[in-house]
């Protein structure tokens, strides 16, 4: 088990930096990546077990289900695995258990920005399976994986074919054209032999869209409210809770679940830190995160503009979430 750290001393900054541009904008808007502190971690946890948010559960099953045609694709006997954001590596687990089982050597190599979260999955996978071997990267997915792939390089031991794993539909944050630049990125760091599974909530009725993003007990909306908290609790912020309400809805226009936080009454909140005050009138929101979701149509399209190609595409039945197995299009240039 091996921990590579290179990025939490900025992050205070950084939030601090985003809080202050964000809540300047005309439309006040945060990162939703500033959800994951260890609360809002935790939260997301909870969240994935609500009986409205499918997409963690059909995951799972197309994860299980798919696990043997994803193995018998990899060909060799040896493989490292790759996960971006892995949070807790509950789903991970159900392909590292069939690989472990069946496969002469699996390194894995987790990336997350939490470090919190990455020493925890680590601890407890290493305990379950004694001889995977585990790298654990605390940084963003592009840097991470570079760092990675240039630790592979220089360590001969290391099994040299990539699975390339981004579960949970979490590309769903980025609009469709950054979707498609983060993709192209991501392909440079693979070779022609490498594979990339890659988790994608599929378009679907509006009202099963709703409801998973207000889950009747307000989980959803203890999340959203987190970076409010958050703010005040790292950010010395005066925000009341209670008077901000959770809103979200599926904007059919434009194929993604958009989320606010609405201020319930006209207010100004000081945050300590930054040493300003914020004003908000009733009814204006902070955006704080899109959802994507992809008709099949616009998913092949997505992976035909990215420079890879499709080799097996997994959903349920209903057809409401895909897992697709990617590879580098033959004939682009290898890095
Ligand atoms: C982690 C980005 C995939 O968009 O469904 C869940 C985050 N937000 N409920 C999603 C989220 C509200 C989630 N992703």
């Amino acid at each position: 088990m091996l921990i590579y750290n290179n990025q939490h001393f900025m992050v205070n900054n950084e939030f601090a930096n985003a809080v202050q541009k964000g809540l300047n904008d005309k439309q006040k808007h945060l990162s939703p990546k500033f959800f994951y502190d260890k609360i809002g971690s935790k939260l997301f946890e909870e969240i994935c077990n609500q009986p409205e948010y499918y997409l963690n559960r059909i995951e799972s099953q197309i994860l299980t289900t798919s696990v043997s045609e994803i193995m018998n694709t990899l060909k060799e006997k040896e493989i490292s695995v790759i996960e971006l954001g892995n949070g807790n590596s509950v789903k991970t687990r159900i392909l590292l258990k069939r690989f472990h089982a069946n496969l002469n050597k699996v390194c894995y190599f987790p990336i997350d920005v939490s470090l919190k979260m990455l020493k925890k999955s680590m601890k407890d996978l290493s305990t379950e399976y004694k001889d995977l071997e585990i790298f654990g990267t605390c940084s963003d997915y592009v840097s991470g994986l570079r760092k990675v792939n240039e630790f592979m390089k220089m360590k001969n031991k290391i099994p040299q074919k990539k699975l390339l794993i981004f579960l949970g539909s979490s590309i769903g944050n980025f609009d469709p054209q950054q979707a498609k630049n983060f993709l192209h990125t991501l392909s440079k760091y693979m070779r022609k032999e490498d594979l990339f599974l890659i988790g994608i909530d599929l378009e679907k009725e509006k009202s099963i869209l709703d409801k998973a993003y207000n889950d009747r007990m307000g989980i959803t909306a203890k999340f959203n409210l987190n970076v409010l908290a958050r703010i005040n609790r790292e950010l010395d912020g005066e925000f009341k809770l209670a008077s901000f309400e959770h809103r979200s809805f599926y904007n059919k226009q434009k194929h993604r679940i958009e989320m606010y936080l609405e201020s319930e009454m006209d207010q100004e909140v000081k945050i300590g830190t930054i040493e300003k005050s914020f004003r908000f009138k009733k009814g204006e929101t902070i955006h704080t995160e899109n959802s994507y979701k992809y008709s099949q149509n616009a998913l092949n399209l997505l992976v035909k503009k990215s420079g890879l190609e499709m080799i097996r595409k997994f959903t349920d039945p209903k057809k409401q979430y895909a897992l697709v197995l990617l590879k580098k299009v033959s004939g682009t240039a290898k890095s």
